[in-house]
C-alpha cells in the first residue's frame, strides 16, 4: 500500500515521521517518483575539457556517463548496454573514442550511437537496426556556469524555473571570487565515500542547520580556518562584525543560508602566513565590491538545492551530492571548487584547507557523519519509530523580504527543512 506521505510529513505542525528515513517502500518511491523527475547535479565541464573526455557520475542509484563528444557536445547517458545491461564504462574518468561493452563488445561512440556490433551482418542485419539502440540519454540537460544538471523527465520545468530564486545563491558558489560570473573549476579529484545514513539527514543539515554548532566544538577549538594560526579559533575566517546569518526557504524545496554583511563592511585580514594568498583575497574582496555594489553584501554560506545537491559557497567551497543507495546507506560525493584562473599558490593553499576541513578524514565532516549515522540507526527501532521528529523551530516566525527577498529569517530556524520535506511530500504523493 502506498504510504500516506502527507500524514508522514506534517510541516504545518512541524512533525515528521521517522519512517521516511528507514522504510524500504518509501525509499523505492523516492527513486521512482523523485529521482526520475527532479533536476540532479551530474558534474562539471572542467572534468571533461577535451573531445571524447568522460566522467562517470550517478543519478539516483544509477550510473551515468557525462561525456563530451567529438563535436564538443556534452551528453549524459545511462551507463548500461542496450544488449544485456552491462556497464559500458567501468572507469571513473578518462578519454575514449568508444565505450566498448566488456560482455559481448557492442561499441558506442561518445555521442551515444551504437557503432559496433560483432557479427552484425550475419546475425542482426535486416532484424535489428543499430540506430534503434543508442545509449539511453537524459531527457533534459543544462550547462549552468560549468555545472551540469540533468533530469529524466521530459515534462520537468526548465532548470531556471526549477531553481527559482535559489539560482542567485548557486551563483554565489559558482561565480569568481572577484564577482565575475562563472569561472569555477573542480579541483581534482572527487572524494567519494559511503555512510550508513539516510541521504535526507545530510541534505536537510546543509539546507541551513544553524543549530548544530555544538557538534563542531572541538574543530572550532583546534582552529582549522584557511588563515588559522595558533590561538585563532574557528573553522572559517571571520566577517565584518555585525554580519547577519540569513536563511531563505524556496517553494521549490531549496533552502539557503547566507551571510549578510552590514552596509559598512570591510575585508578582514587573515592569511598571515602567506602574503600572496592574502593579497589575492584582498584584491578579490575589493573587486567584488566594485563590481556588485550593494549585492556584494550577500556572501554564500551553505544550502541544499532540492533534492540532493548541497553546497558550501565560501569556505570550504564545494558541491556535495548525497547519492541514495538504500534507506540507510548514502554515497557522498564531494566536488571542491576553485577559480579557474586563481594563482597556483592559492589553489595549493585551498587544497590543504579542503582536506583538513571536509571529507571522511576532515575535522568538520567527521562530526556531522557521527550524528547522521547514529540518527539513522536510532530511527529504526520498533519503539523509536512510533515517535515523530520535532521540526518546530521558529514555526510561523518567518517574514517576507526581511532581511533578504523571499521567505527569510535571521533567526535560528528549521524553516528550510520544513520547506524541503513539504516539497518532498509533493513529489512522493505524485503531485505536479
Ligand atoms: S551486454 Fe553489452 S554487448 Fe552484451
Ligand atoms: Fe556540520
Amino acid at each position: 500500500m502506498t504510504p500516506d506521505y502527507d500524514a508522514l510529513v506534517d510541516t504545518e505542525r512541524g512533525l515528521i515521521s521517522r519512517e521516511i528515513f528507514v522504510n524500504e517502500r518509501v525509499f523505492e518511491d523516492e527513486l521512482e517518483r523523485l529521482f526520475t523527475r527532479a533536476w540532479l547535479f551530474v558534474g562539471h565541464t572542467s572534468l571533461i575539457p577535451k573531445p571524447n573526455d568522460y566522467f562517470v557520475s550517478r543519478m539516483g542509484t544509477e550510473s551515468v556517463i557525462l561525456c563530451r563528444d567529438r563535436e564538443q557536445k556534452v551528453h549524459v547517458f545511462l551507463n548500461t548496454c542496450r544488449h544485456r545491461g552491462m556497464k559500458v564504462c567501468r572507469y571513473d574518468q578518462g578519454n575514449t573514442t568508444l565505450f566498448t561493452c566488456p560482455y559481448h563488445a557492442w561499441s558506442y561512440a561518445t555521442d551515444g550511437k551504437l557503432v559496433g556490433v560483432p557479427l552484425y551482418e550475419q546475425i542482426y542485419a535486416g532484424i535489428m537496426d543499430k540506430a534503434s539502440a543508442p545509449l539511453i540519454e537524459v531527457a533534459q540537460m543544462v550547462d549552468y556556469k560549468g555545472t551540469i544538471w540533468a533530469t529524466w523527465d521530459p515534462q520537468a520545468p526548465p532548470f531556471e524555473a526549477y531553481m527559482g530564486g535559489a539560482l542567485d545563491y548557486l551563483d554565489l558558489v559558482l561565480d569568481s571570487r572577484d564577482g565575475r560570473p562563472g569561472g569555477s573549476e573542480v579541483l581534482h579529484g572527487i572524494q567519494k565515500w559511503t555512510i550508513p545514513s539516510n541521504w535526507k539527514f545530510s541534505a536537510e543539515n546543509f539546507s541551513g542547520d544553524r543549530y548544530h554548532n555544538v557538534s563542531h566544538r572541538s574543530a572550532d577549538d583546534v582552529g582549522i580556518s584557511p588563515s588559522a594560526r595558533s590561538g585563532v579559533k574557528g573553522r572559517r575566517d571571520q566577517y565584518t562584525p555585525g554580519s547577519k546569518n540569513v536563511l531563505v526557504t524556496f517553494p521549490q524545496g531549496h533552502g539557503t543560508h547566507s551571510v549578510l554583511l552590514p552596509e559598512n563592511n570591510w575585508y578582514i585580514e587573515g592569511f598571515h602566513d602567506s602574503p600572496a594568498v592574502e593579497a589575492y583575497y584582498r584584491h578579490c574582496f575589493d573587486e567584488r565590491q566594485r563590481r556588485l555594489g550593494e549585492k556584494a553584501r550577500v556572501v554564500g554560506f551553505n544550502g541544499t538545492l532540492f533534492p540532493n545537491a548541497s553546497y558550501l559557497a565560501h569556505q570550504p567551497r564545494m558541491i556535495c551530492v548525497w547519492h541514495p543507495v538504500g534507506p540507510m546507506t548514502t554515497e557522498v560525493w564531494r566536488f571542491y571548487l576553485v577559480d579557474h584562473d586563481a594563482p597556483e599558490e592559492v589553489k595549493a593553499f585551498l587544497r590543504h584547507y579542503y582536506m583538513r576541513y571536509a571529507g571522511p578524514a576532515g575535522m568538520t565532516e567527521q562530526d556531522d557523519m557521527e550524528n547522521w549515522n547514529y540518527a539513522t540507526a536510532a530511527s529504526r527501532g520498533t519503539i523509536a519509530r512510533r515517535y515523530p521528529y520535532i521540526y518546530q523551530q521558529g514555526l510561523g516566525r518567518s517574514t517576507m523580504d526581511d532581511p533578504l527577498p523571499g521567505l527569510a529569517t535571521a533567526q535560528v530556524s528549521e524553516q528550510n527543512p520544513r520547506g524541503f520535506y513539504h516539497r518532498w511530500a509533493d513529489y512522493l504523493s505524485g503531485r505536479d
